[in-house]
């Protein structure tokens, strides 16, 4: 039987059937592995199912030459190295489509708390502080009417503006290509990027990370936010210069921002924590119950696919 690592507990049982056809180790720590234990633990295994923070670098595909498949339990996946997958000839493959629901809902999530200021007022009712209903009390900015924009019109870039509808909200969109069909559908008009950044009262990132949208949000860019706008990170810290942010921030440039993914997750940016005007989440965007155990059942196929010499249903390439 063919050795397969998984290296973290997955939802469901999507793993427990893959023990059906191969030799399973699941890695027996309740947190992330560390480079060298990953290395270890995938000594050879002919597939893998990696989580989003496994670094799978050129070093690593090197010293495994087993590997025929490296399965990754999310969309995005630039914690692996494609080109060196390639020359490899290991297949690197994601779970996308199940999660972009998921995802946009808690783009949303953030909008809302953002906006109108969920997370602070639970801190000053739970603290004792509510002290009775004040006309200036917590005032925040509205959502409906306002206009948001969309950078890296993909799934979950149009997932988020389509809830914008029920919203009354304009929706001006980012991406390298038009999207004619979303521009159809909900009315979304494309503009240049620092056209998006002046005008939009949310900007909501849903670019994959890659070379050309590290730091895409420089502090340049930030600069061009009204004082009134918020910025939602919903797609990979590093498409955000976090330090010029946290700048932002601190000066009340702009009113807010909400985050679900940090620059060097989970490390926080020094400052990043002693603000008010942001919301923190700690990387849940698909995570809903029904959402994870489908990316399992989609990782696991990938992965069975690529060993039984079938073409994986979802392969990325360089
Ligand atoms: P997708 O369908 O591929 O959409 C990404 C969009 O970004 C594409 O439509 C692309 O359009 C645009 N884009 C790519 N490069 C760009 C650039 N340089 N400038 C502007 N736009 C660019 O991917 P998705 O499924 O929506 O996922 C997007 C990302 O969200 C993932 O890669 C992942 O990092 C993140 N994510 C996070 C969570 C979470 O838990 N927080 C969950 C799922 C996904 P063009 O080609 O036209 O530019
Ligand atoms: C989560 O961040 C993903 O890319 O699936
Ligand atoms: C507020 O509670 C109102 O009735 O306006």
């Amino acid at each position: 039987m063919e050795k397969v690592i998984v290296t973290r507990r997955l939802p469901g049982d999507a793993v427990e059937k893959l023990r059906e056809k191969y030799e399973v180790t699941v890695s027996p720590h309740q947190r992330n592995l560390g480079y060298e234990e990953l290395n270890e633990l995938c000594q050879g295994a002919a597939g893998v199912i990696t989580m989003l923070g496994d670094r799978v670098d050129r070093a690593f595909l090197e010293s495994h030459p087993e590997l025929k498949v490296v399965s990754n339990y999310a969309v995005g996946y630039n914690n692996i190295d494609l080109q060196a997958a390639d020359k490899c000839g290991v297949t690197v493959t994601n779970t996308p489509g199940v999660l972009t629901e998921a995802t946009a809902d808690i783009a949303w999530a953030l909008i809302m708390a953002c906006g109108r200021r969920i997370v602070e007022g639970d801190r000053l009712t739970r603290s004792g502080g509510f002290d009775g209903w004040a006309p200036e009390m917590l005032l925040g900015q509205d959502v409906f009417g306002a206009t948001l924009g969309i950078v890296g019109m993909g799934r979950i870039g149009q997932a988020t503006a389509r809830r914008a509808l029920g919203f009354g909200m304009e929706i001006i969109y980012y991406s390298r290509q038009p999207k004619t069909e979303a521009e159809k559908q909900l009315g979304a008009k494309r503009v240049e990027l620092d056209e998006l950044m002046s005008r939009a009262d949310y900007i909501s990132l849903h670019t994959p990370l890659t070379p050309e949208t590290r730091h895409l949000i420089d502090k340049r860019r930030i600069g061009l936010m009204k004082s009134s706008s918020f910025l939602i990170n919903t797609a990979r810290g590093q498409v955000v210069d976090e330090a010029a942010l946290v700048l932002a921030l601190r000066s009340d440039k702009i009113a807010g921002a909400g985050f679900d993914v940090y620059y060097d997750e989970p490390k926080l940016t020094d400052g990043l924590t002693e603000l008010d005007n942001t919301v923190m989440l700690p990387h849940i965007g698909s995570g809903s119950i029904t959402t994870r155990r489908k990316m399992a059942e989609i990782a696991a196929e990938n992965l069975s696919a690529v060993l039984q010499g079938r073409t994986p249903p979802h392969p990325v390439s360089a």
